[in-house]
């Protein structure tokens, strides 16, 4: 038995359909990331698990128990929502003991576990304090610590850290995971950056437009997206898509462009040869564009191409690239290069290596990535 379960989870409002048929399985322990872009249904996702929204359709399993019409406050799910939902009347102390006393936890598990969660999330200077003498971090805290003394069978977390700067972002990312580790019980995690989701989760949802577009860890979103869509929306920078059409030449299909051709890998051939001179989308991701005397493979002329380097950002370890194809039009690409390369090469063109065995290839009507 899976702890939680999802069955084609479905909400409606009016004529707007803002979770469409969403169904997943989570394990003891297991760390979730619901990722996505704005107004895909994450919110609303997670709305529908903790009680605050009841399904159109679907089901929703915790444990065995359908939870479905279980009263929020009855399903023991506790939820860390983006503006925090800090009590402003209450101290941090009643905020964090908040939870507890709702559930009638006894006078001395408060006052033990109250001072424990506060260490845990450094806010133990400040449980005299009202949330408005309180920093965005610490507010931030409190909230986590508030979840942090329950014992719930689900954690969930809505944006929690959307607020705070990159450094307590990171901190509170640290936090987050030590909670969750310590608990041991699913959690499930909403953001709309890839970067956060592929830090955080054992497994990745990205949505889109109501539905899951694909499950599966970061690595698999990563070397196997599903659509051009994940395949665009995991990665940083993005991979750079190219339009090509894919030719036939004296044995080997070739992926041509206005400005260059690159050769198709013979283990490919199969799922691609029924593309033949058809338009298809090319996805090269940033990394995988190497300098030609770096590259960890042979390079020759089938999978070279040129650019001409328009910016270069120094990385610690080698510089990111954004160039432009020869020839009009041209397109603009990136390329993530593991050596620091020097201003002087601004404005000029360099030839950059493909792994061939890496690149996806999308069909342009459906988005589906053809394998
Ligand atoms: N109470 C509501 N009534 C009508 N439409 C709603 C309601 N709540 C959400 N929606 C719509 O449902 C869709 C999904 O909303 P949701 O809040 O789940 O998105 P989200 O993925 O959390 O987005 P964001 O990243 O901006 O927080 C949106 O189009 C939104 O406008
Ligand atoms: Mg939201």
């Amino acid at each position: 038995m899976s702890a939680v379960e999802v069955v084609h989870l479905t909400k409606v409002f009016g004529d707007k359909v803002a979770v469409r048929e969403v169904s997943f399985r989570l394990e003891e322990g297991e760390f979730l990331v619901l990722v996505g872009p704005s107004g895909c249904g994450k919110t609303t996702t997670l709305r529908m698990l903790a009680g605050l929204e009841a399904p159109t359709r679907g089901e929703i399993v915790i444990h065995g128990r359908r939870v479905n019409d279980i009263r929020p406050r009855d399903r023991n799910v506790a939820m860390v929502f983006q503006d925090y939902a800090v009590f402003p009347h209450m101290t941090v102390y009643e905020n964090i003991a908040y939870g507890l006393r709702s559930r009638r936890a006894p006078a001395a598990v408060i006052r033990e576990r109250v001072p424990q969660a506060a260490r845990t999330f450094r806010i133990d200077h400040l449980l005299d304090r009202k949330p408005r003498q309180l920093s965005g971090g610490e507010r931030q805290r409190v909230a986590l610590a508030r979840a942090y003394v329950r014992d719930a069978d689900l954690y969930l977390y809505d944006e929690p850290l959307a607020n705070l700067d990159a450094q307590l972002r990171y901190q509170a990312r640290e936090d987050i995971l030590a909670l969750h580790r310590q608990k041991g019980k699913p959690s499930i995690y909403v953001t709309h950056d890839q970067a956060e989701a592929m830090a955080l989760g054992d497994r990745i949802a990205v949505m889109r437009d109501g539905r899951i577009e694909q499950l599966g860890t970061g690595a698999e979103l990563y070397q196997q997206p599903r659509s051009r869509f994940v395949a665009y929306f995991i990665g940083t920078p993005s991979i750079n898509l190219f339009g090509i059409t894919l030719r036939e030449e004296t044995g080997s299909l070739v992926a041509e462009h206005a400005a260059f051709r690159l050769t198709v890998p013979p283990e490919r051939r199969g799922a691609l040869a029924p593309y033949r001179d058809r338009p298809l989308d090319l996805g090269i991701r940033p990394e995988d564009l190497h300098v030609p005397r770096l590259a960890p493979f042979p390079v020759d002329e089938g999978n070279q191409l040129q650019g001409i380097i328009n910016v270069i950002e120094p990385l610690a370890s080698g510089s990111v690239l954004y160039l432009s194809t020869l020839g009009e039009p041209a397109a603009d690409f990136t390329a993530t290069v593991r050596t620091r390369v020097p201003a002087s090469y601004l404005g000029k063109a360099i030839p950059l290596a493909v792994n061939m065995a890496k690149v996806h290839f999308f069909d342009p009507e459906t988005g589906l990535a053809i394998r």
